[in-house]
């Protein structure tokens, strides 16, 4: 049988399935179903700078700056009380599935600012995470805020969430930045020890008869691993950092890219919720047979063959492979 072990963050998995942030670590009977299907490790759901700064009310200046105060921020977000449980309910829930599975369990903190919050990532150490994800979902709307400015306010928080805890930090990134692997880097500098490719963002919707904004949060298809797949591809041996690859991770054929892409891990959301968790066990079957078919005897021996380092063409990544695909159009043309 080929062997599936990877490492990521230091942690040794037995494979590279891990079960992303999501409602399905909300509770721990459900942690151990993700363990009895095969997901190597599981990231529990966020812990919301939010929910923490409700508590004790204070908020650094990013929330304040351009045209929302406090209360207004306060008042995008749904319920706080019930929205998700409170901080310390989070930190009894992840001490709980701690105990009560073998894989390595990775806490989530979503937030943006430095500032008192940033102690729950110590909290989180605390109550047994063996390692930290911490997930900068922001969207810059202010004219006057800088993409120099707001990167700097990212590399102080990741510096100072890292020096808040012992275990490893994986960064949860959008893929919204001007040069991504300038400012990965810098994150990497900051101590950030994995990067998680990439936070979704979640577009809202008009309904025309209504004419409101209706959020909309779809399942992600197999098509959207492409994006994670082409940055891990480029990122893979220029940036000293672990690769976990989420967004649109379904099938094996999906995982076994990813390796070869350079990634140490694939987060599966859409593909649970969608199949069900037994859905891990499909993948990990399809991706031994494939890798028996197509001799393969480790994904240690995958692990990047197909970065941009590694192939043959490596304008294929690059804007080159735009013409061409763009030129690819033309022979179907009347
Ligand atoms: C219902 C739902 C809840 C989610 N909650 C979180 C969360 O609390 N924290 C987080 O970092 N990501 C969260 N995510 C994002 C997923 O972890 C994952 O990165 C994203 O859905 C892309 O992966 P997928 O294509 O496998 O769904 C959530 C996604 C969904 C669909």
């Amino acid at each position: 049988m080929p062997d599936l072990k990877t490492t990521y963050l230091g942690l040794h998995l037995k494979n590279p399935l891990v079960a992303s942030a999501s409602p399905l670590s909300k509770k721990v009977a459900n942690a151990r179903r993700l363990e009895d299907a095969g997901a190597a490790a599981v990231v529990l759901y966020s812990l919301f700078e939010e929910q923490i700064t409700h508590e004790s009310q204070e908020l650094d200046h990013y929330l304040e700056r351009g045209t929302h105060s406090y209360a207004e921020s306060l008042s995008y977000f749904p319920d706080l009380d019930t929205y998700n449980m409170g901080p310390e309910p989070y930190l009894e829930h992840l001490y709980k599935v701690k105990q009560a599975v073998d894989i390595p369990v990775i806490g989530s903190l979503n937030g943006i600012s430095t500032g008192g919050w940033v102690d729950y990532a110590q909290r989180i150490e605390q109550a047994g995470a063996d390692a930290l994800e911490l997930n900068i979902y922001y969207l810059p709307t202010d004219p006057n805020l800088s993409s120099a400015e707001l990167e700097d306010e990212y590399v102080r928080l990741v510096r100072e969430v890292r020096a808040t805890v012992k275990i490893p930090v994986a960064l949860k990134l959008s893929p919204f930045f001007t040069v991504l692997p300038h400012v990965a880097k810098r994150f990497v500098a900051a101590g950030a020890n994995g990067l998680v490719l990439f936070n979704r963002f979640y577009q809202p919707d008009f309904d025309l008869e209504e004419l409101e904004v209706v959020p909309n949060l779809d399942l992600s298809t197999s098509y959207e691993v492409r994006l994670p797949l082409r940055w891990i591809a480029l990122l893979y041996g220029r940036i000293e950092a672990d690769f976990a690859l989420t967004g649109g991770v379904h099938t094996a054929q999906d995982v076994l890219k990813a390796m070869m892409a350079g990634a140490s891990v694939t987060m599966m959301t859409s593909a649970l919720l969608q199949h069900g968790m037994g859905r891990l066990m499909h993948i990990l079957t399809d991706m031994q047979e494939w890798m028996v078919v197509h001799e393969y005897e480790s994904i240690q021996e995958m692990k990047g063959s197909m970065s941009q380092r590694a192939v043959a063409d490596p304008a294929a990544f690059e804007r080159a492979n735009y013409m061409k695909a763009l030129s690819s159009f033309d022979r179907n043309l009347p």
